[in-house]
């Protein structure tokens, strides 16, 4: 299993790059670090979902308990706002990980995420133990590499005598703490104490790079959004309960990217901020968790590759301590499988951000809720999904080998209304006639759908290129068509061909695409 889930991702990537849905970025310098450019078919998988998830949120948002539109307005807010507004939010304080630094290999994990079993050891001085690592949300492939090298060290021990249960690095005390092995090199106590490092990038803003110029790239959309909400307010015709959605990039320096673009520098995030009174929070975050998972399945991700997680208390944020929490929409990924890993969260942030902004700003973000003669600061219900996860999420789902299939080593099943080409158009044969019915199709077709004119190579290799890049439909015009206007349609779930009329060709479309 951890080998197949391996090898699949491998393929998964090796396929978005040769089909020119994601580049490493900066590939002829060597790339770097957890940042990734989407090439021309994955920046349109892309702009679909988004596409999908403003039409779903702004533009036609759902209906609210009482079987009314809810209200929602959009918003496009700048990446870099003054630095006063990190401090507000306590993303410059509070933003870090803990990380820790092996002296030995200068290697740098999440102190959170090194996990040791602890084993005695039959030949060790006075039965001294030792934390061998495992891991925490590691690659299967890391942990199965992992696991090989404890075997060596039992074996060069003879053995143990002993093992207890898994610890986290960061909860030992220092004596423990100096019989952790690196994950990396395998040195015993060559591991730093736990370290705060802060996840924000920083740049500097005019001629004069000092302090007063330092200010830092957004590490989400969501902060944007209440420094907007009274101007929204007073601009457009809104009343509590009512949101406020954006599309946008987010940076933030993770200290261990990985897992594709699932874990990037460099990421698009969807966010809403639902303001509510503090006595419907609650009533809210049950809707919108709802209203998401229901969007997700919309997408073509399955009912048992998703699962919704309640965050314990301690991984609760801190603007979510106080509140209803947050859940986690969960995805079985295949580097978490069996397992499921973050999607969205969707959380219940309470008044936080907009007590804090009024405070540090000196303004007046209060609402007065006329129906309700009380001035208050609303509560928010924030689902923050992924736009970058979510394509990862949308491609996993889709990726099907096909070994059995002539002509195409995978096919990716992407539902009809995401996918990049709706439709490629085929003469069949460069002659009699078949190139141009098929290009004054195409030309039809193209005023409404994203659709591809081919004529070059056999028609097998034309429909393997398109059930690589997740083309639903193609139209091949051939000898019969100029006979009797039929074309051959073929599906690419099944590679089953059908005939239609040309007339019928749009309609045909319309019905599955909409
Ligand atoms: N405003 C709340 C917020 O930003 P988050 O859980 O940190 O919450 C929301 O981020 C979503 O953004 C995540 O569920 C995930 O889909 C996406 N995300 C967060 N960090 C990411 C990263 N480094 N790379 C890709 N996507 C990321």
């Amino acid at each position: 299993m951890t080998e197949t889930v391996a090898i699949a991702m491998d393929e998964l990537v090796a396929l978005c790059k040769r089909r020119g849905f994601v580049y490493p970025a900066s590939e002829i310098y060597g790339g770097i670090n957890g940042f990734w450019d989407y090439g021309p078919l994955g920046t349109q998988l892309k702009n679909n979902i988004r596409d999908s998830w403003w039409s779903h949120m702004v533009e036609c948002p759902p209906l609210g308990p009482d079987g009314n539109p809810l209200q929602m307005v959009g918003l496009d807010s700048a990446i870099i706002q003054n630095p006063k507004a990190w401090v507000a939010s306590g993303h410059v304080g509070g933003f870090n990980d803990p990380m820790v630094d092996c002296r030995a290999c200068k290697s740098r994990f999440r102190a959170d995420h090194l996990i040791g079993i602890e084993l005695t050891f039959p030949d060790a001085p006075e039965n001294h133990r030792n934390y061998l690592f495992t891991g925490m949300g590691e690659p299967a492939e890391v942990l199965e590499a992992n696991a090989k090298k404890i075997k060596k060290v039992e074996k060069a021990h003879g053995g143990y005598e002993k093992s207890s249960e898994a610890h986290i690095y960061s909860e030992l005390n220092e004596e423990e703490r100096a019989r952790f092995t690196c994950p990396d090199c395998g040195q015993l106590g060559e591991l730093t104490e736990p370290r705060q490092f802060n996840l924000m990038f920083e740049t500097s803003v005019g001629a004069i790079r000092d302090d007063d110029a330092k200010t830092y790239l957004r590490p989400e959309t969501a902060q944007g959004i209440f420094l907007n909400y009274k101007n929204v307010l007073d601009t457009m015709r809104v009343k509590v309960p009512f949101g406020i959605a954006q599309v946008g990039k987010a940076f933030r320096n993770e200290v261990t990217p990985r897992n594709f673009v699932f874990r990037s520098r460099e990421f698009e995030q969807m966010e809403m901020e639902w303001f509510c009174h503090a006595d419907e929070a609650k009533q809210w975050k049950d809707f919108w968790q709802n209203q998401r998972m229901d969007w997700y399945k919309s997408l073509g991700l399955t009912d048992a590759n998703l699962i919704f997680r309640e965050h314990g208390q301690d991984e609760l944020s801190h603007y979510a301590k106080a509140g209803y929490g947050t859940v986690d929409i969960e995805y079985r990924w295949p580097f978490t499988a069996p397992g499921f890993g973050e999607l969205e969260g969707i959380a219940h942030r309470t008044d936080f951000d907009l007590k804090q902004h009024a405070e540090h700003a000196g303004a007046k973000l209060e609402y007065f809720d006329q129906e309700r003669n009380e001035r208050y600061f609303p509560h928010v219900i924030e689902p923050a999904a992924g736009l970058t996860r979510a394509t990862l999420a949308v491609i996993c789902e889709a990726f099907t080998p096909t070994p059995d299939r002539k002509g195409s080593k995978y096919i990716l099943k992407f539902a009809p209304h995401i996918a990049p080409i709706k439709a490629g158009i085929f003469p069949l044969v460069k002659k009699d006639g078949m190139p141009e019915i098929a290009r004054k199709l195409y030309l039809d077709l193209r005023e409404s759908f994203v659709v591809e004119y081919d004529a070059k190579q056999s028609i097998g290799k034309r429909y393997a290129r398109m059930d690589e890049v997740g083309t639903p439909y193609c139209f091949t015009i051939d000898g019969d068509t100029v006979a009797d206007q039929t074309v051959t349609v073929r599906e690419r779930d099944t590679a089953e061909q059908h005939r239609i009329t040309l007339d019928q060709v749009e309609i045909f479309l319309r019905e599955r695409i909409g």
